[in-house]
């Protein structure tokens, strides 16, 4: 018989289950990926993505745990009608219903949460597309993943050591600099013109606290979080973050890059982002890989992340739709 439980004093039991059922299903859709450890699952588990909470649940069937599900939802006013979700079944259960009951508890608590909008990702050419399709998802926003060969990034050092009159680069581990915090928070707002395409995703607003608050959320997951910027005179014009992931940290994953409109032409993108590589190379040298996704019609962000090395993965795709419409 099966059943879906919410999951609320996450248990090691849990947590090596959800790992169970993801490590099957990244096997089988995406062969290659590195595996998620253990750690990693714990941290996404305990610890929700910063600016949200989120509900978790397990599908049961005689086999044990079979499919499992999270939503996250989003907290403040400019994301207070967002649910954010991702659904696994274990590959040998496909097919018998257990996705379509996930979705259905996932669609049932963001109505309960009075979200209006349902955003997952997908990537192209996995279940994951027919599946959505066939419950009345829209596709919003098509992404490239790129991927970077650490060791193979060629023409850094003459990059990071061209001329920027006027521009200067500093760089912080982990929660931003007392000193810096509310430059900081100004440039990570230039983030809000980011292409999103169709996606309902709403806005950020960031000042001092929220800046130190997404940094504390990924120490507390046990991630290490870099962050690059290029200062002019006492602001920050652009900066760009790295996380490495708790684990072997072999792929880190770029988070966000952004330069404020004033400063923009100016090569400081690339910039950044090659003093962010200078830095990993000679200090985190376990990583080899850093993984990025563009919006397809970024073409800006496209060009820097191809003039640093950086080589399409796969695709994936944002889908959106109302729970009203999964009753
Ligand atoms: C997508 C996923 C969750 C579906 O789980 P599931 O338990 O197999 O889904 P269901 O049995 O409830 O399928 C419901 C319907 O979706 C469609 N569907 C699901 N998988 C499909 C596939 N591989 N090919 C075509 N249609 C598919 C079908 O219409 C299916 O109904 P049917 O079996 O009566 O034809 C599962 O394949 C998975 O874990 N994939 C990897 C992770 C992922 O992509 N998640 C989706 C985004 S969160």
């Amino acid at each position: 018989m099966d059943t879906v439980q919410q999951l609320h004093d996450i248990s090691d039991t849990d947590v090596a289950a959800w790992h169970a059922v993801l490590a099957a299903s990244v096997a089988r859709d995406l062969p290659g990926e590195p595996m998620p450890t253990l750690d990693q699952i714990h941290g996404y588990l305990t610890t929700a993505g910063f600016g949200s909470h989120h509900l978790l649940w397990a599908a049961t069937n005689d086999a044990g745990v079979a499919g499992v599900a999270r939503l996250r939802l989003f907290n403040g006013s400019g994301r207070a009608h967002l649910g954010e979700f991702a659904i696994h079944v274990h590959p040998d259960h496909r097919r018998q219903g257990i996705g379509s009951r996930l979705l259905k508890t996932v669609a049932q608590a963001a109505r309960e949460e009075k979200r209006r909008s349902l955003v997952v990702e997908a990537s192209s050419e996995t279940s994951g597309v027919p599946f959505l399709e066939a419950n009345g998802f829209t596709c919003v926003l098509s992404l490239s993943l790129l991927l970077l060969s650490v060791p193979d990034a060629g023409g850094i050092d003459e990059i990071v050591h061209s001329e920027h009159p006027g521009y200067r680069l500093i760089r912080w581990l982990g929660v931003v600099p007392d000193d810096l915090a509310a430059t900081f928070a100004a440039a990570k707002s230039a983030m809000g013109d980011m292409p999103t395409g169709e996606m309902d995703y709403g806005t950020t607003t960031w000042d001092t606290d929220r800046v130190r608050d997404m940094a504390e959320v990924v120490e507390k997951r046990g991630d290490t979080l870099l962050t690059v910027a290029a200062t002019h005179g006492d602001a920050i014009a652009g900066f760009t973050e790295l996380v490495i992931p708790v684990g072997d940290g072999s792929r880190a994953i770029q988070y966000d890059t952004a330069v404020v409109s004033g400063h923009r032409g100016n090569g400081l993108g690339l910039w950044v982002k090659a003093a962010m590589l200078e830095w990993l190379r000679a200090e985190w040298p376990a990583v080899q890989e850093i993984e990025t996704d563009n919006a397809e019609d970024n073409t800006h962000m496209l060009a820097v992340n191809e003039r640093l090395g950086f080589r399409p993965l796969r695709q994936t795709r944002q889908y959106q739709c109302d729970p009203e419409t999964l009753r």
